[in-house]
């Protein structure tokens, strides 16, 4: 099958196991829950359930316990979404071509959507327990989800991006902020799946260090295409990094040094992933793929 149609087949099957796990609208929270749903069903890539997913496939295929997983970490990133856009961080209105979850439903309730995707993907990621006997893996996967979302994953990072937001950030705090709000979900996810397909530490260390690779790569090009696309193929705002002020790899780098480390960033990430036992050539695929998304 050619790669687009593969991608194509394979997000299709991404979303019917997220939508598998959303909560139903009822009960006087009712608001909240349609405010979630709201953010989970606009679209979106699926990028980190996808990557899940084909890692798990290149070390040993898949297992029950990744479908919980990959609807949580969906939530996980969708609530930070959700809580970026909010007028306090970046005052964006569009996400996922739809108007964002605050313009919507309020700042009020997009806070307590936010707050409750995040910790609806845990209790969603906990249903991986039943009926398991791999208890203890099903255990360390909940951990990895846990740290690459707090302090020191996305949270750090977005914490550390808003604290810089109109100052000069030199280039080793910048690669922080990339590496934790961005790169922790994307190493979630990959870690995630390695340890399901039955990586050992060391292999799903080796992992961590491609995912790392990848999100740096997908921010910097995140960072680009707020430069060069439009809203309509984003289904987000451009210019929004130069409307807050943001120090990013291509206001520090300019446009093509910035292209090159997408690409080399992306290469490194293979190498790493090549060093592995297991083979997956359409995960290989995809990172090359990610290096001139348009969207
Ligand atoms: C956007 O992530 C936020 C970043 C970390 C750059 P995506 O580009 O994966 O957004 P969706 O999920 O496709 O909407
Ligand atoms: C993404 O940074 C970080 C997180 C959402 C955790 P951005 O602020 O650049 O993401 P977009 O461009 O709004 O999707
Ligand atoms: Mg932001
Ligand atoms: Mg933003
Ligand atoms: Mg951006």
């Amino acid at each position: 099958m050619e790669f687009r149609e593969e991608l194509k087949k394979r997000t299709e099957e991404t979303e019917s196991i997220i939508r598998r796990y959303l909560p139903g609208e009822e009960g006087y929270q009712k608001t909240v829950l349609s405010a979630m749903n709201y953010s989970m069903l606009a679209g979106g890539k699926r990028l980190r359930p996808l990557l899940m997913r084909e890692t798990c496939r290149l070390f040993g295929g898949e297992t029950p316990e990744l479908y919980p997983f990959m609807a949580a970490i969906e939530m996980i990133h969708t609530s930070s979404l959700v809580h970026d856009d909010l007028p306090a961080m970046d005052a964006d209105e569009y996400r996922r071509g739809k108007k964002t979850t605050w313009a919507v439903y309020g700042e009020d309730m997009a806070i307590l959507a936010g707050d409750a995707l995040m910790i609806y993907a845990f209790e969603t990621a906990a249903k991986a327990f039943g009926g398991s006997a791999r208890t203890g893996d099903v255990g360390k996967c909940i951990g990895i989800l846990a740290r690459k979302t707090g302090i020191f994953g996305m949270i750090g990072g977005q914490t550390a991006d808003v604290e810089m937001t109109g100052k000069p950030v030199p280039e080793d705090m910048l690669s922080f902020i990339y590496r934790l709000k961005t790169g922790a979900l994307l190493e979630a996810s990959m870690m995630i799946g390695a340890v399901l397909g039955g990586a050992d530490d060391q292999e799903a260390g080796k992992v961590e260090q491609a995912a790392a690779d990848v999100g740096m790569a997908f921010q910097i090009r995140d960072d680009i295409l707020d430069v060069v696309s439009t809203q309509e193929v984003l289904g987000k705002p451009v210019g929004s990094d130069e409307r807050n002020e943001k120090s990013t790899f291509v206001t520090a780098w300019g446009m093509e040094r910035a292209k090159a480390a997408v690409k080399e960033y992306s290469d490194r990430a293979i190498e790493t992933l090549s060093s592995l036992p297991g083979k997956n050539e359409f995960l290989n695929r995809l990172l090359i793929y990610l290096i001139t998304r348009e969207k």
